[in-house]
């Protein structure tokens, strides 16, 4: 399949383009630093700011899907990257006639999302880190979702839980809405996505996915992630 990847050059998106490419996929890599990506055969690095209009006409133009992991640092500042970039897509595979959509949002957007068994993460952790801290940024997955349900496409929305790096794919679960679990590995992350964009099992829903066979110390994840370089 010929793939395109918004977000290519995060950490999920680098993991999505690995696996895309590996499998035998063209890939066309889009986000602003672009040119950071090596050069590998079947890669097509494209520099672009998705929330420009037009940005991704030629990027999308020939494509069999649509994969996005765009994303912000999480902050109290309004967001509007999710929407911005979503519609834009939107509009450049209606324009080329391209169907399949799947777009990265998160487990929060699922307002019955409690993970069992954690109970510090539920009544501490989540209600300041996720309801308070990247609120503006869920705001925004909330707009990006309701866009997607407007529109004609064949979306997927995939949310993960907390994300950690992990160095191999495990035997991860997906479940529709959100899945019961705490943390999502990028690698299984991305995975499922690339699973999804095949088997078309969440066609215009929502989908969860999670890391159930090994898990990151929350003190190291809050660290890794909050001083990552970007
Ligand atoms: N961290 C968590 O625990 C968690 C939990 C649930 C969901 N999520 C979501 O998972 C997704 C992936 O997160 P991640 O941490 O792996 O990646 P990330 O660091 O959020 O990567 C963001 C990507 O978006 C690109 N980007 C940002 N603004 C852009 C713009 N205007 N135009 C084009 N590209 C742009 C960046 O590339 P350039 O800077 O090169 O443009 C980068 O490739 C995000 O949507 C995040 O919100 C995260």
């Amino acid at each position: 399949m010929h793939l395109v990847i918004l977000g290519a050059t995060g950490p999920t998106g680098r993991a999505l383009t690995d696996q895309a490419l590996a499998a035998g996929h063209h890939v066309t890599a889009v986000a602003r630093r672009a040119a950071a990506l090596p050069a590998r055969p079947g890669l097509t690095a494209v520099a672009a700011d998705a929330t420009r209009e037009g940005a991704l006409d030629a990027a999308v133009a020939g494509a069999d899907a649509v994969l996005s992991a765009l994303g912000v640092q999480p902050s109290r500042a309004p967001v509007s990257l999710y929407s911005a970039g979503i519609a834009n897509a939107v509009t450049a595979m209606e324009r080329h006639g391209v169907k399949r959509l799947l777009a990265v949002s998160s487990a929060v957007l699922d307002p019955a999302w409690r993970p069992s068994g954690e109970f510090f993460f539920n009544n501490v952790l989540d209600p300041y880190v996720n309801r308070v801290v990247a609120r503006a940024a869920h705001e925004d997955m909330r707009r990006m979702e309701a866009l997607l349900a407007d529109s004609t496409l064949d979306w997927t929305v995939v949310r993960p839980s907390g994300l950690f790096d992990h160095s191999g794919v495990t035997a991860y679960r997906t479940a529709p809405e959100s899945a019961d679990g705490l943390y999502t590995a990028r690698v299984d992350l991305a995975a499922a996505m690339l699973r999804e964009t095949e088997e078309n099992a969440h066609l215009r829903a929502a989908m969860g996915v999670v890391t159930v066979d090994t898990r990151p110390g929350l003190l190291k994840l809050l660290r890794d992630e909050v001083l990552r370089k970007r």
